[in-house]
């Protein structure tokens, strides 16, 4: 292989941004490999911000989001502008993070040009392709053609291997998300869209999930309504995704409460400094179920089903589902009780330990250069103090 080899690392949507901007970082690092970054932009003001955020310009912009966009018309055109792109860029690696149409889309356009695939966030799995939807079945896809497999877990690396993946292929490293969340949660808080007068307490909201549209989503609002109005010395903060299935029906649902707040996104370090702040957390975010846990911050999780059983397991995390009454209880609960509280707020933090990116970009680096070129782990570990843990033994 030539050397710098090309690793074409791609994003679409914030949680991607999020993930892959440490892999980026640390690709532009290193001296064998010459970086570059597609922005498919499947969203834009929420990824731009995350962009923005971490000081990456993008080397190609897609700009794909319309309004309200409809799966498989993002897919389609994802996938024929996609391929033009390969074309002309002619990666030696190309790299995606997670679950989204943009990882799908790409995992097929670098197989129909039978380029290397390497998927970030790999191994997740629930089992049921219609929770959550669409992303099981993306990530499904995406592994499927994937040449190189970084699992968070060794759970996720457990579910490759019952899929019958080499296991030379799979490569544990933790998830990425800790590696931004801790750059992020070390510099100095930003300022918040809510007034938080010392010890008032503060419930963080996010809702976006496809599966929960609809009646669930009616359901959510309804319980942050009772809690809110149950609760009326402490502050509900809510960015409201954008979409138009949430944004409408949260503000309809919630305006005129003067102790909830419901914002925009917030950029990341925000975002950061609000789980920081946060008394308890209430989502259906995948990222937000990782990182919290790491802040020592309870969360319900507005799902049947998760495909990160990890913090589930520790019992730092609790399934609630869309459901009004149980929503309603579990929130009760943790706000009550300080002791059922102190038992989930321990600072758990079974997604990683910082160091995710490093490894692997040392993974593709030894997978793809020359083999005195590439400086293995252990280098990298003298260099700047990074010792490789057992969960990375397979690199
Ligand atoms: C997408 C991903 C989901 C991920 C989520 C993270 C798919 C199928 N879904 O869901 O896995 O968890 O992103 O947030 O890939 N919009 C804006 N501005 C933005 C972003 C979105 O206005 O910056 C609005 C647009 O109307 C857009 C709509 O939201 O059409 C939906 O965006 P889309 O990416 O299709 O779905 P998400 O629900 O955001
Ligand atoms: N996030 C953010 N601003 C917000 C809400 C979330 O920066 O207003 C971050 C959050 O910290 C996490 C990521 O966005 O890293 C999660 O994105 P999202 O919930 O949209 O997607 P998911 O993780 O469910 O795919």
């Amino acid at each position: 292989m030539r050397e710098p080899a090309t690793v074409l690392c791609v994003v679409g949507t914030r949680p991607e941004a999020v993930k892959m901007a440490p892999v980026i970082l640390a690709a532009r690092r290193h001296p064998g490999l010459r970086c570059r970054v597609l922005a498919t932009a499947q969203h834009r003001q929420m990824l731009d911000q995350v962009l923005d955020e971490f000081g990456i310009v993008p080397d190609v912009d897609l700009d794909m989001m319309r309004p309200n966009q409809a799966l498989a018309d993002l897919t389609s055109r994802l996938l024929s502008s996609l391929d033009a792109v390969l074309r002309d860029e002619a990666p030696d690696v190309v790299l995606a993070q997670g679950d989204t149409t943009t990882v799908m889309a790409v995992a097929m356009a670098c197989f129909y040009r039978r380029l290397a695939f390497g998927h970030v966030e790999a191994g997740l799995r629930t089992g049921d392709l219609g929770n959550p939807f669409p992303e099981e079945a993306n990530r499904v896809i995406a592994g499927k053609l994937a040449r190189w497999h970084f699992a968070p877990t060794q759970g996720a690396r457990a579910n490759l291997l019952r899929e019958g993946v080499d296991p030379a292929q799979i490569f544990v490293t933790g998830n990425t998300v800790i590696d931004a969340l801790l750059a992020t949660a070390a510099k100095r808080d930003a300022p918040l869209p809510v007034d938080l007068a010392p010890g008032r307490r503060m419930v963080l909201v996010t809702a976006h999930r496809r599966e929960n549209f609809g009646a669930p989503f009616a359901e959510v609002c309804r319980a942050i309504r009772t809690l809110a109005l149950d609760y009326p010395g402490d502050a509900f903060l809510w960015p409201v995704h954008p979409n138009p299935n949430v944004r409408d029906v949260a503000h309809a649902a919630l305006a005129g409460l003067p102790n909830v707040h419901l914002c925009e996104p917030l950029d990341y370090a925000p975002f950061v400094t609000a789980m920081k702040r946060a008394h308890l957390i209430i989502s259906d975010s995948g990222g937000v179920q990782e990182e919290a846990p790491a802040l020592a911050k309870p969360v319900l999780v507005l799902r049947e089903e998760t495909e990160r059983p990890e913090a589930v397991e520790e019992g730092v995390v609790r399934l609630v589902g869309a459901h009004y009454e149980t929503i309603v209880h579990q929130a009760r609960h943790l706000l009550d009780s300080p002791a059922a509280y102190a038992r989930m707020a321990r600072g758990v933090s079974p997604y990683g330990d910082g160091l995710a990116a490093e490894r692997i970009v040392a993974t593709i680096a030894r997978q793809v250069l020359p083999a005195p070129a590439a400086p293995d782990l252990h280098e990298a570990a003298a260099r700047r103090d990074l010792r490789p843990t057992a969960d990375t033994a397979t690199c």
